[in-house]
């Protein structure tokens, strides 16, 4: 089934609930991507943990993360998708990989840098968290890899990785290129940042209409538009951007109007807006609650994910210890 086609990885961290952005930004595309590549998807626990977390909220919240993705149409059977801890050969490979990557690299990474300085102590997994991201993605030989802007520097040093291993051990790893287009950037409510769970500007994914309406009434519209009677600029609105996504043509072009010449108000636009998502994710809903009453078959498609994820990722490591010089011991 997989003959022939190249290799995506991609990897989504066990954060936080997860909200329309990671939906529309990176999980649509992952299942569109099904339909081309051999598609290896990976809940990365072991990068989850370089912050400050909640150990015993751990488990739940990769359980809740494969059930969002499983929910929003993955399909198990034309992907893998697993949890990274579950192959221990991601920790090993990353060792071995930090012996070629240079620290100033590391230091230089714009993330690091950012989330260094949020904490009190920087610890060393922080600093080494593109390493094992590049063991991620070098494990599977994987040649393509879909990420958004944040993702582009760790990508490229991914690709230094490889290169620097080769050049040490012998051509071996692929250098892994960018999947462009996929990683859309959708905006949070405040119409300004990256809609993410750290800036609190989020529209959750499982969330009934009730509720999608009492976030999105707190969204931030076209600052100009201050009274009701004053004419909207759609062009400039994030709630309107957030309509190209859920709503249909003819009826955005209505809004689009009305708006222009005050004839809707920001409340109308965004009750709309939240009765067309509602709709669009009913059906993820469903298929979400029908998974939560069901958490075997969750860990059954993970714990099969693993099974055929270390299957290539041992071939991999096997090759990389022998190139080493290194003996693989049975365990
Ligand atoms: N660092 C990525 C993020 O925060 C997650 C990730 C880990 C990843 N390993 C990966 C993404 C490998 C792509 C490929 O979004």
């Amino acid at each position: 089934m997989t003959q022939g086609k190249s290799r995506v990885f991609s990897g989504i961290q066990p954060s936080g609930e997860l909200h329309i952005g990671n939906y529309l930004g990176a999980i649509k595309n992952w299942v569109a991507l099904t339909e081309t590549y051999d598609c290896v998807y990976c809940i990365v626990d072991l990068h989850a943990v370089t912050i400050p977390y909640e150990p015993s909220e751990l488990q739940r919240r990769i359980h809740d993360l494969a059930i969002g993705v499983l929910a929003s149409g993955l399909d198990p059977e034309r992907c893998t998708l697993f949890v990274q801890s579950a192959v221990p050969e991601h920790a090993e490979l990353q060792w071995l990989l930090n012996t070629v990557t240079p620290l100033g690299e590391l230091s230089r990474m714009t993330q690091f840098k950012d989330k260094s300085g949020r904490v009190d102590t920087i610890n060393a997994g922080l600093l080494n968290y593109p390493v094992l991201q590049a063991a991620d993605i070098l494990l599977y030989l994987a040649d393509r890899v879909p990420v958004g802007e944040d993702q582009a520097q760790h990508l490229e040093l991914t690709r230094e990785i490889a290169r620097r291993w080769n050049g040490r051990f012998g051509e071996y790893f692929p250098e892994p290129q960018a999947l462009i287009g996929g990683g859309k950037r959708i905006l949070g409510l405040d119409g300004a940042s990256k809609m993410s769970k750290s800036q609190n500007n989020v529209i959750p994914l499982l969330a009934d209409e009730e509720e999608l309406w009492s976030v999105i009434r707190t969204a931030v519209t076209d600052p100009a538009r201050v009274r009701r009677d004053d004419p909207g600029n759609p062009d400039v609105c994030n709630v309107f951007s957030l309509h190209g996504f859920f709503t249909s043509d003819e009826e955005r072009a209505e809004i689009d109007g009305l708006c222009r010449t005050a004839g809707i108000g920001c409340v109308d636009c965004k009750k709309r807006l939240a009765a067309n998502m509602a709709a669009e994710l009913a059906p993820i809903q469903e298929r979400a609650a029908e998974l939560r009453a069901h958490p075997e078959r969750v860990r059954e498609i993970l714990h099969e994910g693993a099974r055929r994820a270390r299957a290539i990722a041992s071939v991999t490591l096997g090759e990389v210890y022998e190139r080493m010089g290194l003996e693989r011991h049975e365990s």
